[in-house]
C-alpha cells in the first residue's frame, strides 16, 4: 500500500505562504495541515488566520485546516465556518504542549479529562457535516493518558488520528515513547498516523518497518529542513542539484513575504525563522544560521544566503 504524507501544521513556519511556495518545487505529501484556528473570547477569529485558510489563498494544496477548542460551541462554529469556506474535513488540536494554551485545559491541556473530550464530540459531531481527524499526544503529564482517551474515540467516526508520541510536558524534545504508540495501534478502531522526529530517510525506514501497519506519516520540523525528504520517502524522482530547487523555492518565498510583509526587519525575522531549520541540511549548520542571523538588512541576507548556497553542501 502506498505511503500517505502529511505536512504538519507549525505555527509561525507552514503559513500558506510557504504551503504553496513548498508543493510548487517539492513533491511527496499528500495532504498539508495548517496551524490551528482558535476562536478568541467573542467567538472571532483573526483576520490572518482567516486569509491563512481561504481557498483562494489554498489553491491547488489539498489543505486541512486544524481547529482548537474545548467545548462544543466553538466546535462547531468552527466546523461550519470552514465547510462553508468549502472544507470538507477539519483537525482537532489535542497536542499543542504551551503552558499557556493547556492551562486552559486546551491542545494536550485536554487530555487529562477523557470525559470533556467525549462530551465535546459528542455534542459538536452530531451537528458537524466535514470528517473530523484528531492531532494528539500521549497525555499532558502522563503518557499513559492515551489509554483512557482512545476507547471514547472508538465510538465515534473519526477519520484518523495522528500521534506524537510525547507528553505535552516533554515540549518537542526527548524520548519519544514508540511502545505506547505500539500499544495504542491495538486498542483502536481508527486510522492512526505517526508523527514526530522524522528527520531523515533512516528513521522513516526503522519505524515503517517496526510499525508495517501504520500507511500514514507526519512530518514536520524534519521536512521543513529537507524540503526534499517527502519525495525521498516515496522514492520519487529528485533533481540532481538540490542546492539549485532550493535556492528557486527560498527566493520565491522571500518574494512572497516582500509582498506581504511590511519592512526589511519584519522580513528577515521571518527568514531567520526558516533557517533554524534550513541550516541543518547543509554542511557547517552552525555557521550557516550565523551567516543569516547576522544580517541586518536585505542586502547583507543576500549575500548571507549567496554565501550559504556556494559555499557549502547540501547534506540531507
Ligand atoms: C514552533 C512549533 C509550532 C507548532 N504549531 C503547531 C500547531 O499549530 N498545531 C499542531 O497541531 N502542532 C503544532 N506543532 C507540532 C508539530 O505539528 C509536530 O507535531 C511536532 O513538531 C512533532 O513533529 P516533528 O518532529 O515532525 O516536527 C508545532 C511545533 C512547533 C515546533
Amino acid at each position: 500500500m502506498s505511503q500517505e504524507i502529511l505536512l504538519a501544521p507549525i505555527q509561525g513556519v507552514t503559513d500558506s505562504i510557504f504551503r504553496n511556495t513548498f508543493q510548487k518545487y517539492f513533491g511527496g505529501v499528500d495532504y498539508l495541515y495548517s496551524p490551528y484556528l482558535r476562536l478568541d473570547k467573542d467567538m472571532q477569529l483573526k483576520n490572518s488566520k482567516i486569509k491563512d485558510v481561504l481557498k483562494e489563498n489554498n489553491e491547488g494544496v489539498n489543505l486541512i485546516p486544524q481547529i482548537m477548542t474545548n467545548n462544543s460551541e466553538g466546535f462547531i462554529f468552527l466546523s461550519k465556518f470552514l465547510s462553508e469556506q468549502g472544507y470538507d474535513h477539519i483537525n482537532w488540536n489535542l497536542g499543542c504542549p504551551f503552558p499557556m494554551v493547556t492551562n486552559k485545559q486546551l491542545g494536550s491541556g485536554l487530555l487529562p479529562y477523557p470525559e470533556r473530550i467525549n462530551e465535546i464530540l459528542e455534542e459538536s459531531l452530531s451537528k458537524n457535516s466535514v470528517k473530523v481527524s484528531i492531532k494528539m499526544r500521549l497525555g499532558l503529564e502522563d503518557d499513559m493518558e492515551i489509554f483512557k482517551i482512545l476507547p471514547i474515540l472508538n465510538k465515534y467516526p473519526i477519520s484518523e488520528i495522528i500521534i506524537h508520541p510525547r507528553t505535552g510536558k516533554q515540549m518537542y524534545k526527548g524520548h519519544i515513547n514508540t511502545d505506547i504508540f505500539g500499544e495504542c495501534l491495538s486498542l483502536t478502531d481508527h486510522k492512526i498516523c505517526y508523527n514526530g522526529d522524522i528527520n531523515n530517510l533512516d528513521r522513516y525506514d526503522l519505524l515503517k518497518t517496526r510499525f508495517n501497519s501504520v500507511d500514514s506519516w507526519m512530518l514536520g520540523r524534519g521536512l521543513v529542513s529537507n524540503p526534499f525528504l517527502a519525495a525521498q520517502i516515496k522514492g520519487e524522482e529528485i533533481q540532481e542539484n538540490k542546492i539549485e530547487v532550493f535556492k528557486k523555492f527560498h527566493n520565491e518565498l522571500v518574494q512572497q513575504y516582500l509582498n506581504k510583509l511590511s519592512g526589511p526587519s519584519h522580513l528577515l525575522s521571518k527568514m531567520r525563522v526558516y533557517w533554524e531549520y534550513f541550516a541543518l541540511s547543509f554542511s557547517n549548520s552552525h555557521k550557516v544560521y550565523k551567516r543569516v542571523k547576522k544580517a541586518t538588512s536585505i542586502e547583507k541576507y543576500n549575500i548571507a544566503v549567496e554565501q550559504n548556497c556556494n559555499q557549502e553542501s547540501w547534506i540531507a
